[in-house]
């Protein structure tokens, strides 16, 4: 069986098979030449020398990620038209390698035909570092798995009210003050107990240039978000001035909506204060360093969850509301985001926003929104209506920080944006989708591994892979082939008795489980049938 994730595009099983080694050598057309030390370092076989049997050919009139990998009795041949394109055929040939029998030194690789290319341009994998902190080595790692399954994009949120994960060299106070916390909550959504010590770290801007080489040298473009006016906390503690009313402001150490109110806080929700013209100030001085670092053609800048009370009190939000004419608080969100939009085209970036933002009917077009709201949003359609682009991660396919009791595997594997939530008809302007992982409730790379295996191969299929080409069963037995490349690369994915949780009753009780006090109920379970399996 050749097995790989995601299913190309067209994959013909032959006749034979070819014996490789790592001393088997690797030949390329003069255009390619220098993707030979990529291909043999992704496979983890070959020689960069040595007797030719793979031979790298370039075609000129390839799309950039599209390949042809041919195996055949006399060798193997892969022609792409750019280093995107040689990267996903070592990745093809990488999963078809891996778990192969050796023979004194030697593979036997099937002989086959494939032919792939991609179904969406935008195939994204998102973290929140703002919750939990997890440093450069967990998010290269990430890239690496990223690049197995052609995910192209990594969105990184960077900044929220728990945390402010980036060096800003103008505003040292939103890392050193920002950056840290006194407590986390534990426990769930609904539930109040706290973990008893402070978190923090963030990255410096070295770092994030080295992460950012290291995720373009696996063809992933990094988004970087920085949330607004929103999620906003943590710049608040360090400045402030940026909120409508100046109190004081801690870095917040309790997630979600539940628990501050449980525990009687006050004031823990705002948004920034859009009605100052130092706001904006301070928004266009920490995007200039942030578009210096990230190279990508893209800038999330969030816009979700925007409490607006503040704006109706405040006087500068009225006077900006009454010198601009706008007539409500979602069209002030509306003004904000077209004036970072504005600073952001002039730097040759597109703003992305999440989809709430988009209630505002005066925003430009060229934004692109992102769907992710439990419950249907007219306002997409509508904006898709003007000619907006989307990308779409609905929250019950695409939220892989929830437990496999609320959203199974099949959740994210048979989700379709096009059935259902927007009509055929906008297909186009869908950019394409993505799985995200928020970590209010994800504090280690074991448990940020199995929220994200097997969702993100199952993701990795909707994003790349023709729908007529895709087929759940089919996918889980893939997905078993796969689990011993990523056994070998001790990723901790979700077995099978997790990832598809069987009957109502059973889930519903997971569920509750995950909300009140046992949030790592799964994790326990996952731990313990790896042990029973390893036995
Ligand atoms: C979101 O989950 N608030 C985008
Ligand atoms: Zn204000």
């Amino acid at each position: 069986m050749i097995a790989i994730i995601p299913q190309p595009l067209s994959l013909e099983e032959k006749e034979g098979f070819y014996a490789v080694s790592k001393t088997t050598g690797v030949a390329a057309d003069a255009a390619m030449q220098a993707h030979i030390a990529l291909f043999c370092g992704i496979t983890g076989c070959f020689a960069e020398t040595g007797e030719t049997a793979v031979h790298l050919s370039y075609q000129k009139d390839f799309a950039k990620e599209e390949y042809v990998l041919t195996i055949s009795p006399q060798g193997i041949q892969v022609q792409a038209g750019s280093e995107a394109g040689v990267l996903y055929a070592a990745e093809t040939l990488r999963q078809i390698l891996h778990g192969r029998e050796e023979k004194d030194g030697r593979w036997l690789l099937p002989c086959c035909e494939i032919h792939d290319k991609p179904r969406y341009a935008y195939r994204s994998i998102h973290l929140d570092e703002a919750r939990h902190f997890f440093g450069e080595k967990t998010v290269k790692r990430l890239l690496d798995l990223l690049a197995l399954y052609k995910i192209n994009v990594f969105h990184w949120h960077l900044t929220d009210d728990q945390g402010w994960r980036i060096e800003i060299k103008k505003y040292p106070r939103l890392t050193e003050v920002g950056a840290y916390r006194k407590d986390s909550t534990v426990g769930g959504w609904n539930w109040l107990a706290f973990e008893g010590k402070p978190h923090g770290g963030f990255y410096t801007q070295e770092q994030i240039r080295d992460i950012v080489a290291y995720a373009a040298a696996r063809n992933i473009m990094i988004v970087p978000e920085i949330d607004m006016p929103a999620h906003f906390a943590a710049a608040f503690a360090a400045y402030p001035y940026l909120a409508c009313r100046e109190i004081d402001c801690e870095v917040q150490w309790h997630f979600g909506g539940k628990t501050p109110a449980l525990a009687g806080m006050r004031d823990w929700n705002r948004s920034a204060c859009i009605g100052k013209e130092s706001t904006f100030t301070f928004v266009f001085d920490v995007l200039e360093e942030v578009f210096d670092l990230f190279p990508a053609p893209y800038f999330h800048i969030g816009g979700d969850e925007a409490p607006k009370g503040e704006w109706t009190k405040c006087p500068h939000c009225q006077k900006r509301m009454a010198d601009n004419h706008l007539d409500s608080v979602e069209e002030l969100q509306g003004y904000f985001n077209n004036r970072v939009n504005e600073f952001a085209k002039a730097h040759g970036k597109r703003l992305i926003v999440w989809n709430e933002a988009l209630a505002a009917q005066g925003l430009d077009t060229s934004i692109v929104g992102q769907y992710w709201t439990v419950e249907w949003d007219d306002n997409v359609n509508q904006y898709l209506e003007k000619g907006g682009d989307l990308i779409v991660c609905k929250h019950q396919a695409c939220y892989f920080d929830m437990c496999y009791g609320q959203y199974p595997l099949w959740n994210t594997y048979c989700f379709e944006p096009t059935k259902r939530l927007v009509p055929a008809r906008f297909a186009d302007q869908i950019l394409g989708v993505e799985g995200l992982l928020w970590t209010e409730w994800v504090s280690t790379v074991e448990k940020m591994d199995m929220q994200y295996f097997p969702r993100l191969p199952a993701l990795s299929e909707l994003a790349w892979s023709m729908p007529e080409n895709k087929d759940f069963a089919d996918f889980l037995n893939r997905m078993h082939e796969n689990e011993k490349l990523l056994d070998d690369l001790g990723v901790n994915y979700a077995e099978d008795k997790i990832a598809l949780p069987r009957g109502y009753q059973h889930r519903q009780k997971l569920t509750n489980r995950w909300y009140f006090r046992e949030q790592d109920w799964e994790l326990r379970k996952n731990r313990e049938l790896k042990q029973q399996k390893n036995k």
